[in-house]
């Protein structure tokens, strides 16, 4: 992905973007969508075909429509409040940012955000991001694809502290954790649990405990929350840069 010019002048409205997604984030405790926004966007890449990525396409009328993304018009939407003020912005910044912002204000580690990005005004086909009724050979189908580990699987999975499911969007409902608008490391600590009630677990939050490969992640990130955050934003920067050099 080619990058776009970033002067000072783009690194001022970066600023000034990341504080009004601060303010934003924080009053309509919108967090949780606005960190699946942009997971949803960077998730469709391809490494092979260098397609799809954290290009802002999932903008588009095409891509937003995939099932997938169902309900992510409401942060495609509050976006446009910050892209209206900070029009210089590309909307793949924004969006990276706002996953960015969203960890940061509920409690999550400090990711590395390194602006830059271009936007794309074609989408990837359909399918590339996870079907949460799937296993482990899933998983990897749709992380390999993208460049990334094992390790980078169950880590970016901890995204799942924050938020829930609506039966209206996926089909699936309710929390993974007990304090959905905090990010701490709660959610590994639920999946080992056997019985958590009331709280969600997918089959592809189940995969994590049952496949041998996957399951230490999964106990080292219960135990150490320390640990998990600097795995989180390891990874959650790596997911954020697919495909885009920095200027
Ligand atoms: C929500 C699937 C990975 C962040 C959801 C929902 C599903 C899902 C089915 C519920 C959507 C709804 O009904 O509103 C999956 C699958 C994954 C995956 C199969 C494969 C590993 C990730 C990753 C992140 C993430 C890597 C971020 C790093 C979120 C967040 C929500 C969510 C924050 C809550 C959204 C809200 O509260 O509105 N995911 N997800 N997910 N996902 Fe994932």
């Amino acid at each position: 992905m080619a990058a776009t010019i970033v002067d000072a002048e783009y690194l001022k409205e970066i600023e000034k973007s990341r504080r009004d997604l601060r303010a934003l984030i924080s009053s309509k405790n919108c967090a949780p969508i606005m960190l699946r926004l942009a997971w949803h966007d960077a998730g469709t890449y391809d490494a092979t075909t260098k397609t799809g990525g954290p290009d802002g396409s999932i903008r588009n009328e095409i891509e937003y429509k995939h099932a997938a993304n169902s309900g992510l018009t409401i942060a495609i939407d509050l976006c446009e409040e910050i892209k209206a003020r900070h029009p210089k912005i590309t909307y793949a910044d924004l969006y990276q940012l706002a996953g960015v912002v969203a960890v940061e204000v509920t409690g999550g580690p400090t990711i590395g955000f390194v602006p830059g990005r271009k936007d794309s005004s074609s989408s990837p086909e359909e399918g590339r991001l996870p079907d949460a009724k799937q296993g482990p050979p899933h998983l990897r189908d749709v992380f390999y694809r993208m460049g990334l580990t094992d390790k980078d699987i169950v880590a970016l999975s901890g995204g799942h502290t924050l938020g829930r499911a609506h039966p209206e969007r996926s089909g699936f409902e309710g929390p993974w954790t007990k304090e959905p608008l905090k990010f701490d490391n709660s959610y590994f600590v639920e999946l080992l649990k056997e019985d958590s009630e009331g709280l969600l677990k997918l089959p592809t939050d189940r995969a994590l405990v049952e496949d041998p490969q996957f399951r230490p992640y999964v106990e080292l990130y219960a135990k150490d929350e320390e640990v998990f955050f600097r795995d989180y934003a390891e990874s959650h920067k790596k997911l954020s840069e697919l495909g885009f050099t920095s200027p």
